[in-house]
């Protein structure tokens, strides 16, 4: 009986040399989140921290050959991740990076952000709690940006929740050019996401240092190029991600999202608070799922009316508009059409938001 296809395919990379070393990459624990499909479709990430960005490309042809060559695969998917030390000093636009991934892991975050040297305004889209559309808005207003002529990149900074890959239809992975990993091109925007460089259920499995080493990935190992905004979309919460980003000096500024309800009200406080003690400008906050509009037109103020304008108000920020509770958003979410993209009247809502973003930038 033939073994299944993952065991063959992990024996064939166990017969790939580490030239470094001598060893197997198997045995080296190089090769990470290994994973077969039924069609025959190969992933895998393939650790290649400490060596020049020429060793990493060759040895991740070299398994990704020895993958392929095994009977009843169709296709290979793998990319060359750095979490345990800094791989390419050399290439790195800003220079110098010389601290091991995980030892000092915000300064590391600082390099990567200030590695992002074409990036001309980077924006944090954040909220004091989970679920209120932060990824939701985040993938539309770049969209929406886009269509406006800005070039725009979107970065999903949720390491354990990633949700771009759905919000924006991708399915295959990430490439790997010169040691760089090309960013997909999708609905106008350039777009990262963990998901496009391990299966998600492998990420769940990391923990902090790793998660720091995914999101400086994101940042300086991506040819992001030049653009005129960054989007990035944080994870729920305040947590390390969001104090890195701060600290890193390299934020124009940061959007906030909530829904109108007291509860994500106080949170909203809280998101504020955190940017506004570390001098990070608030761009301003946008009220989502503001409203439901019935086919007469008549709203219904689901979670209440207004409340988000007015803490932006009362905190001095600008109110950057509201988005109403459209059931076609989650429905185009989940598909991976943003309504951005299209002739829904929420295209119409982005585009306006996305337009007050820019104002918000140039009035800085
Ligand atoms: N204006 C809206 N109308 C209808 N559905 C919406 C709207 N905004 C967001 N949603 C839906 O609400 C859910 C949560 O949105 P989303 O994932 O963008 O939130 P989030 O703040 O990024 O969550 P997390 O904190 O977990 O990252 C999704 O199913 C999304 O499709
Ligand atoms: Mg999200």
């Amino acid at each position: 009986m033939t073994q299944p296809l993952a065991i063959r395919v992990r024996n064939a990379l166990a017969k790939v040399a580490n030239p470094k070393t001598g060893r197997n990459i198997v045995a080296e624990g190089l090769v990470q989140g290994l994973t077969t499909d039924d069609n025959g479709k190969v992933r895998f990430a393939l650790e290649v921290a400490g060596g020049s960005p020429q060793d990493a490309d060759a040895l991740l042809v070299a398994a990704k050959a020895a993958a392929a060559a095994v009977d009843g695969v169709s296709a290979v998917s793998a990319v060359a991740t750095a979490h345990s030390a800094e791989p390419k000093a050399a290439t790195s636009p800003a220079g110098g990076h010389d601290n091991p991934l995980g030892v000092r892991k915000k300064p590391q975050i600082e390099q990567a952000a200030q590695s992002m040297a074409g990036v001309k305004h980077i924006i944090a889209i954040a909220s004091g709690k989970g679920g209120v559309g932060k990824s939701t808005l985040a993938a539309n207003l770049a969209v929406a940006l886009a269509a406006a002529g800005y070039k725009t990149g979107l970065l999903d900074a949720d390491i354990y929740g990633p949700s771009l890959p759905t919000l924006f239809g991708l399915t295959d992975k990430a490439t790997v050019r010169d040691g760089k990993i090309i960013p997909v091109e999708a609905h106008g925007v350039r777009a990262m996401s963990i998901g496009m460089l391990v299966d998600p259920d492998q990420a769940l499995a990391w923990r902090g240092p790793m998660v720091m080493g995914a999101l400086k990935q994101l940042m300086s190992d991506v040819d992001w190029g030049s653009l005129d905004v960054m989007l990035i979309d944080t994870p729920p919460g305040t947590g390390d991600a969001h104090l890195s980003l701060i600290q890193s000096k390299r934020l124009t500024g940061a959007v906030i999202v909530s829904t109108p309800q007291e509860m994500a009200l106080a949170d909203v406080r809280r998101g504020i608070a955190l940017f506004r003690k570390t001098e990070t400008p608030i761009l301003g906050v946008i009220e989502n799922m503001a409203w439901l509009e019935a086919p007469d037109g008549e709203r219904s103020y689901v979670f209440g009316k207004g409340g988000a304008e007015r803490v932006a108000q009362e905190l001095g920020a600008p109110f950057l508009g509201a988005v109403p509770l459209y059931p076609d958003l989650r429905e185009a979410s989940d598909a991976g059409a943003p309504l951005a993209a299209g002739e829904h009247p929420a295209a119409k809502t982005f585009a306006q938001i996305a337009a007050k973003i820019i104002a918000a930038i140039e009035e800085l």
